[in-house]
């Protein structure tokens, strides 16, 4: 019998049309809003004008910041609560991925504490944002990181190529909207990448050590659906079916993750797009998964096996052992299946780099390494990241 705790205070509004409630959950947090959005996807697929035409609906002011960039960094961050303090904003609307998502809760922290950013970021350990941080609207155009029901945000540090998280209860959003229709019009691409990183959130979760009955039943279901569904919405993306069963793996792998956190795929991809920023958070997860599975199967072969068989693996009569090393084949054709079967090679990555990526993960990431349920040593992560090569 396991004791534990479980924590998430988000408003979940989910489904089909749910985006068009925006506006009346926004005025309940304030009435001058800080729009964050990137300034290409949300635009162009007239979600950008929805957003705008609801809050305004709502009787809110808002201000525009639409500077968010993939992997964002403490300078976007700090623009962002400039804007957000020069129009006085009480309360800070996220419409689009995670990086929209990320730069919104860490310009609710910017806006009202006078420490740079920088100083809140897990590894650093100097600050801890406070109840005065303003209050959080999410709504999400990928199925992906799940920072619409998350407590963290992921910050890029300019000129110390440093990714790292920010994890308070009082980024937790007030609200988090999850409406399959708004991934309708996610490119291919990126409907794998970020389907990819549900899948991990998923899996290290479920495989840490601060799992618990609770969020094994979340990540359990995550990975069914990414498995069963994530192929159909890269084939089909406009299709609202498949739209709906990614949108409902993210909402399970968010509640996994909101309490686990993320571990060594996690601790090795941050310091990866910290030097190399244009790869995409999901992109540079992906190589890591199949040498995951094999490195790690054997420490929980029952867990392992699962995993298999929730992608569909013939693990009828097979032992647990024999089920377990099915995995890493499963997850490979799941990832073929996207088109995300390559190697760290394929996306820049410079072999000579490996031992310093490595490093950093030590440096700055060992929270999340910590989580492994078994010692990982440098040599450990160098290997991982040769594997993944
Ligand atoms: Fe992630």
């Amino acid at each position: 019998m396991t004791e534990f705790k479980y924590y998430n205070p988000v408003r979940l509004v989910f489904g089909p049309g749910a985006f068009d409630e925006i506006g009346d959950h926004a005025k309940q947090h304030g009435s001058r809003a800080l729009l964050v959005t990137g300034c290409t996807a949300v635009r162009s697929s007239g979600v950008l004008d929805r957003a705008l035409s609801h809050l305004d609906d709502a009787g809110m002011a808002v201000a525009l910041f639409d500077r968010v960039i993939p992997n964002p960094t403490d300078e976007v961050v700090t623009a962002g609560a400039e804007l957000a303090l020069a129009e006085d904003c009480d309360v800070v609307v996220a419409v689009g991925g995670g990086s929209a998502m990320d730069t919104a809760k860490a310009i609710a922290i910017a806006a009202t504490h006078d420490l740079p950013i920088s100083e809140f970021l897990k590894a650093e350990d100097k600050a801890e944002p406070t109840e005065a941080t303003l209050p959080i609207i999410c709504a999400t155009t990928t199925s992906g990181t799940s920072s619409e029901l998350t407590p963290f945000a992921v910050v890029t540090v300019t000129g110390r190529q440093m990714k790292n998280a920010i994890g308070s209860d009082h980024i937790f959003p007030r609200v988090g909207i999850c409406d399959p229709e708004l991934t309708l019009t996610c490119p291919p691409r990126v409907t794998a990448t970020t389907g990819a990183d549900v899948f991990c959130h998923a899996i290290e979760g479920y495989f840490s050590n601060v799992a618990t009955p609770l969020t094994d039943h979340f990540a359990e279901k995550a990975m069914e659906l990414v498995g069963a569904w994530l192929p159909l919405a890269y084939a089909e993306g406009d299709k609202l079916e498949n739209r709906y069963h990614m949108s409902l793996a993210n909402v399970f792998a968010g509640y996994e993750l909101s309490n686990c956190g993320a571990t060594i795929m996690h601790a090795l991809e941050h310091p990866i797009s910290a030097h190399y920023p244009e790869v995409a958070h999901g992109a540079g997860l992906a190589p890591l998964l199949v040498p995951y599975a094999e490195t790690f199967s054997r420490y929980d072969p029952v867990k392992f096996a699962r995993v298999a068989q929730l992608l569909g693996a013939e693990v009828a009569g097979a032992s647990v052992e024999d089920a377990a090393r099915m995995a890493a084949p499963a997850i490979q054709g799941l990832l073929r299946s996207i088109e995300l079967d390559t190697g760290l090679s394929e996306l820049g990555v410079e072999r000579e780099m490996l031992p310093a990526l490595a490093d950093d993960a030590l440096r700055y990431m060992t929270h999340g390494i910590a989580k492994m349920p078994c010692e990982v040593s440098r040599d450990d992560l160098i290997a991982l990241l040769e594997a993944s090569y």
